[in-house]
C-alpha cells in the first residue's frame, strides 16, 4: 500500500485537536459525553482531516486555521456514522472493530451523540479565531466556512445522499443514479474537505477551486468503489465492520453494476482522472496524489 509519509502525523494533530475540544465541554451529562468520545475519538482513519491538511499545504493556508476545519468535518463525519449505524438506517452491530454506539449505549444516547458532534462542528468554526480573517464578499471567514459545510453536510450534501442511499435499498438502480447517491452521500464531505482550505488561503482562485472540487469528488467515488470492492474482498478482522453487508442489506454496488473486474477498473479510471486534475493546478500536489493513490489501493 502507498506509504503517506504526514498520515501518522495530522491523524495525532487531529485526535489531539478533537480531544482538548471535548475535554473543554463542561460535564452536564457524563453518558452523553462518554457517548461523544466513542463516537469521536476511537479509531476512524481521519481521511477527511488528512486531505484538509495536505490541500491547506498545498495552497499556503495556515494550519492553525486548518486544525479547526479538520476538526469540524471530522466531528460531522463522527455524527453520520452514528446515525448511519443506528437500527433505523443500517441497523449495524459494529463499527471500527468495537459494537456500535447504540450497542455500546443505547440508541437515545447514539442519537444525541450525533446531534451533539454536529453542533460541535459549527461551534468549532464559529469560535476559532482564524489568522485569514479578511471577509470574502463582506462576509467573515467563519460564515463561509459554515456555508461551505452546511451545503456538503445537509440536504443539498450528506443526509440528502443519506436519503437516496435509504431510497435506493433493495430496488436496482443505475449506474448513473448510483453516482449522484455517492457523490452527495460521501463525496460532499470530500470536497468540502479540499475546499475550506482552499477558502483559508486566499490565493487560490474560482478556477483553481473547481479543479480542486473535481479531484475531490474524483476520489470520493473511487472511495466509494473501492469500499464495495473491499466489502467483498476484505475480511472482517481487517475491516472492523463485517463483509459482504452490503450484498446483506441489498445495497446497489458497482461490483453488483459492474462486475469485481469492471469495479477494480473503474477504480483505476478514477485514479487517473484525479491525478489530471491535480496536474492542471500550480500548486505541489505529491501528497493529493499520493492520497488519492490510497484510497484506490487500500484493502480496509
Ligand atoms: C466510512 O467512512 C463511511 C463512508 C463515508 C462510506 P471512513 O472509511 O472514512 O470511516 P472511518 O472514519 O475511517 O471509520
Ligand atoms: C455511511 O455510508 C456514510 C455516511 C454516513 C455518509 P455507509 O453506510 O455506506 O458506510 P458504512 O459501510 O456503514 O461504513
Ligand atoms: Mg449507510
Ligand atoms: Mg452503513
Ligand atoms: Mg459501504
Amino acid at each position: 500500500m502507498t506509504t503517506l509519509i504526514s498520515y501518522a502525523h495530522y491523524q495525532e494533530r487531529i485526535n489531539d485537536f478533537l480531544a482538548a475540544k471535548l475535554e473543554g465541554l463542561t460535564i452536564n451529562d457524563p453518558k452523553l459525553i462518554e457517548a461523544m468520545r466513542y463516537g469521536l475519538l476511537i479509531g476512524g482513519k481521519r481521511m477527511r482531516p488528512y486531505l484538509a491538511y495536505i490541500t491547506g499545504e498545498a495552497v499556503s493556508a495556515d494550519l492553525n486555521d486548518i486544525d479547526a476545519v479538520a476538526g469540524a468535518l471530522e466531528c460531522i463525519h463522527a455524527y453520520s456514522l452514528l446515525h448511519d449505524d443506528l437500527p433505523a438506517m443500517d441497523d449495524d452491530d459494529l463499527r471500527r472493530g468495537k459494537p456500535t454506539c447504540h450497542k455500546a449505549f443505547d440508541e437515545a444516547t447514539a442519537i444525541l451523540a450525533g446531534d451533539a458532534l454536529q453542533t460541535l462542528a459549527f461551534d468549532i468554526l464559529a469560535n476559532h479565531t482564524f489568522s485569514m480573517n479578511q471577509s470574502t464578499a463582506g462576509m467573515p471567514i467563519q460564515v463561509k466556512l459554515i456555508q461551505q459545510l452546511v451545503k456538503a453536510s445537509g440536504y443539498q450534501g450528506m443526509c440528502g445522499g443519506q436519503a437516496l442511499d435509504l431510497a435506493a435499498t433493495g430496488k436496482n438502480i443505475s449506474l448513473g443514479e448510483l453516482e449522484v447517491l455517492h457523490s452527495l452521500k460521501t463525496g460532499a464531505l470530500l470536497e468540502a474537505s479540499v475546499l475550506m482550505p482552499a477558502m483559508c488561503s486566499g490565493q487560490v482562485t474560482r478556477e483553481y477551486k473547481i479543479i480542486l472540487s473535481e479531484y475531490a469528488q474524483l476520489i470520493g467515488l473511487a472511495y466509494q468503489v473501492q469500499d464495495d470492492i473491499i466489502d467483498l474482498t476484505s475480511t472482517e478482522e481487517e475491516l472492523g465492520k463485517p463483509v459482504g453487508s452490503d450484498i446483506a442489506a441489498n445495497k446497489s454496488t458497482y461490483p453488483a453494476l459492474l462486475g469485481l473486474q469492471g469495479a477494480q477498473d473503474k477504480a483505476e479510471n478514477l485514479l487517473q482522472q484525479a491525478l489530471q486534475a491535480l496536474s492542471r493546478l500550480p500548486y505541489n500536489t505529491q501528497s493529493l496524489a499520493d492520497f488519492a493513490t490510497f484510497i484506490v489501493k487500500r484493502s480496509h
